[in-house]
Formats: C-alpha cells, structure tokens, sequence
C-alpha cells in the first residue's frame, strides 16, 4: 500500500477514538431530527384488529370445522337458503345400522355376537332387549369390570362412552344413541321397542358427567 499524504483527511479519521466519532456525528446532527433512523411499530390499533381476527377466525373454526371429521355429518342439514321449511325425516333403524357398522361393529361382529370371552353378544343379549333406561346408560357413559351376558362373564375389556359427556370420545348426539340402540333392538331377532332420542337426552342431563358404569351400579339403578 502506498503511503499517503500527511494532509489526507483520513489519516485524522483513522486516529479518531469512539468518543471524538460520537461527538462529532452529535455535532454535524444538531438540531436535524432523523425520522428514519428508527422503527415504526405497527399503529396499536390496527394490531388490535389483526388479533381479533385471528382470534375470530380460530374461534369459528373450532367451533364449525366438527374438528374436519369424517364422521361429523348432519343427515338433516338441508341445502338451501336456510329456511326451516321442511325437516328431513330420517330412517332411526337406516341411521343406527349406518352408526353400527361405523363404531360398533369392530366388537360386537356383524353378526351380533361379539367375541367369545371378550366381547359380549348383543343378538339374544338381556342388556339389549331388556331395561331401556339401563341399556342408554351403556352406551352414553361406557361400561367396566365384569359383566354377565346370556350366562357368560366378561371382564377384560370396557365398552367406550359414545354420549356427549366428559371423557365420551365420541361424542354422539342423543338422536344417534337412540338410533343405534333401534337398531340393535330389532336386529339378529331382537324384538325389542324403539328408543326415543327424548329419553336419552333426559337420561343424559340426570345422570351429568360421570365415567363408565359397572355392572352392580347399573343393576342398583333398577327400578
Ligand atoms: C372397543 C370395543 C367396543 C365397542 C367399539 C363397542 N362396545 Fe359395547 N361392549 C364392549 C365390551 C367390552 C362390553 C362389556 C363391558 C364389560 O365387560 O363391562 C360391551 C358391552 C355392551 C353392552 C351390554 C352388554 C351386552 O352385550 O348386551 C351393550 C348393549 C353394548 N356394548 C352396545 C354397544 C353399542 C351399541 C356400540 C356402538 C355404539 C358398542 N357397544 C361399541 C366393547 C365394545
């Protein structure tokens, strides 16, 4: 590098401590406000707005989406302009055999017989065709612990909670439950009545929240 010439400015500058440099910007900058020397935050009140959109928008998803399940599908939902016009009749043996083979079936077989020693029958089963009260409550809230069924004890595996209720994975609504339990009344030679959606609802809001049943709190409950 070739050397310079003792009156180049640089030379000045290069000797120049941190503090001459601070004071000197501060001298050339008196008095000229620099607006562009720092960040503009977001104007609170349009933050406010981004957030509560987000906010809305997350809220009505999880409200709305049925969390995108397969299963969540309103058989009377009409297309339309929302004008409660007509309402759907639906089939409760059509919907509950669909439910069936949906949820059930992968226990309790086709054929209504579960599996031997660990899954009971519902064909000929007195749990089916019996207590209408004792039976709902099966399905809302579960089932746990030994269980006689057409003269056979099961007791290695549970039977889930299908209701609206604490814990209920399912989460079926009480016209399901009714349906499905139709269903299962009237097939494999079952002759048993229909299950009205009302006494499920009663049944559910009397009992509230609670887990699976057993089978000596179910036979308690008796009337
Ligand atoms: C994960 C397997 C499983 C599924 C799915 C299942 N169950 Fe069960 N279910 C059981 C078991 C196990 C018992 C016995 C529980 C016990 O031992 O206390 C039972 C008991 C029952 C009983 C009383 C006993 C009998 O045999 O009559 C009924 C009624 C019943 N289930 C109906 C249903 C219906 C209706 C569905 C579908 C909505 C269903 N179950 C889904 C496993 C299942």
């Amino acid at each position: 590098m070739s050397a310079l010439p003792p009156d180049d400015p640089r030379l000045d500058q290069a000797a120049a401590t941190d503090e001459s440099l601070i004071s000197a910007h501060d001298k050339a900058a008196a008095g000229k406000p620099d607006k562009h020397a720092h960040y503009h935050l977001l104007p609170l009140a349009l933050l406010f707005v981004f957030s509560g959109l987000i906010f809305y928008a997350g809220t009505y998803l999880n409200r709305y989406s049925g969390h995108f399940h397969g299963d969540i599908f309103d058989e009377r939902q009409l297309p339309g302009d929302g004008a409660p016009a007509v309402v759907a009749t639906i089939d409760p043996v059509a919907l509950g055999k669909r439910q069936y083979n949906l949820a059930c079936v992968t226990c309790h077989m086709p054929n209504g017989q579960g599996l031997p020693n660990v899954y009971p029958p519902l064909a000929d089963s007195e749990w089916v065709n019996g207590d209408e009260e004792r039976l709902i409550r099966v399905v809302l809230h579960g089932l746990k612990g030994p269980i006689t069924v057409r003269g056979n004890t099961y007791s290695v595996a549970a039977m889930p909670a299908f209701g609206q209720v604490a814990g209920g994975g399912y989460n079926w609504s009480d016209d399901k439950i009714a349906a499905v339990l139709t269903y299962i009344r009237q097939e494999w030679g079952n002759q048993a009545g229909p299950i009205e959606t009302t006494k499920v609802t009663e049944l559910r809001l009397k009992t509230g929240d609670r887990k699976e049943w057993t089978e000596s709190e179910l036979q308690a409950l008796l009337p």
